[in-house]
């Protein structure tokens, strides 16, 4: 059965509201929006820097939890929107700051309650990959890299559409249960020869509604949780970088029939080392983001 996306669909609309909660975006735009955008401007920076690279640091940060296994944080999510019916990662506003005498530019906005930064997703090698300069100019649609049977009927680098996953309440491909959602794999911000790729997990779940407003097995999930979800999420869609926080290899949301042994079948599963995910469990953690190289 197909869903009806909820009416109103839009950035202040697409979930229904629970009373009294706070909703703000600020200080973050779409791609296509940013062509010029600059703020340049002094604040506070919590970024480290060394000779080998600048934009590294301790950051905070929102991803699906780490559940069993040797990796030890969650995997971080990608905000995203839906362009024209098209999914799209969200990219912070750009601003140049200055400290221990470097002055460099980062990606860094507050978005749903919570700073989201290119520093996000500075591990495993991606900090060198072009796709995360700063710099708004890129290619920010989410495109299919195929993975799962139902991605055959695209080609790869075609921009994955809301309409792709109209089946995504009944969804399944005989691992583990039915109905859970409706995942795909694709790249983001990656467009380009020679371009070093961000794979990107993306997923429909009626889950996602339900984290937002706080129903059923989520009502205890945390109130900045939900809030930064709102404004992360669009259309039941969540996506996260598929990078094992472990050793870096791509982790799979039923990709693997073999998950079924480690209890993960219906979760998301690393098979280099085992390690477990959980989609449905958005929690926040704090990790040492790895320097970008000096340009
Ligand atoms: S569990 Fe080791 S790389 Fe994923």
């Amino acid at each position: 059965m197909t869903q009806e996306a909820p009416p109103n669909h839009g950035q202040r609309d697409k979930y229904p509201a629970p009373s009294g909660r706070r909703r703000f975006v600020k200080g973050l735009v779409g791609a296509s929006a940013l062509s010029g955008v600059t703020t340049v401007g002094g604040f506070a920076v919590d970024a480290a820097t060394d000779q080998g690279g600048v934009g590294g640091g301790t950051v905070s940060y929102i991803g699906i939890q780490n559940i069993a296994g040797p990796a030890n944080r969650p995997m971080p999510l990608v905000p995203l929107e839906i362009s024209d019916g098209a999914l799209r990662g969200k990219w912070p506003s750009v601003s140049e700051v200055t400290t221990g005498g470097d002055t460099f530019r980062i990606a860094k906005a507050e978005l749903g309650g919570v700073t989201y930064s290119q520093q996000w997703f500075q591990y495993c090698g991606l900090e060198v990959a072009a796709g995360l300069e700063p710099d708004p100019e890129r290619d920010g649609f989410l495109r299919s890299k195929a993975a799962y049977d139902w991605q055959s009927q695209l080609n790869d680098g075609d921009k994955l559409r809301v309409e792709h996953f109209e089946d995504y309440e009944s969804w399944g491909n005989d691992i583990g249960s039915d109905g859970l959602g409706k995942p795909a794999v694709a790249t983001w911000r990656s467009q380009g020869e020679d371009v070093k790729e961000i794979q990107v997990q993306v997923f429909r779940t009626p889950a996602v509604s339900k984290m937002v407003a706080g129903d059923d097995e989520y009502a205890d999930l945390a109130g900045e949780i939900r809030e930064f979800l709102d404004a992360a999420t669009a259309k039941d869609f969540i996506a996260w970088v598929n990078r094992c926080t472990h050793l870096c290899c791509n982790p799979g949301y039923k990709t693997m029939p073999g998950s079924a042994k480690f209890e993960a079948a219906d979760k998301v599963y690393c098979n280099c080392h085992q390690s477990v995910y959980d989609p449905f469990s958005p929690t926040t953690a704090t990790f040492a983001s790895r320097p970008r190289p000096q340009g």
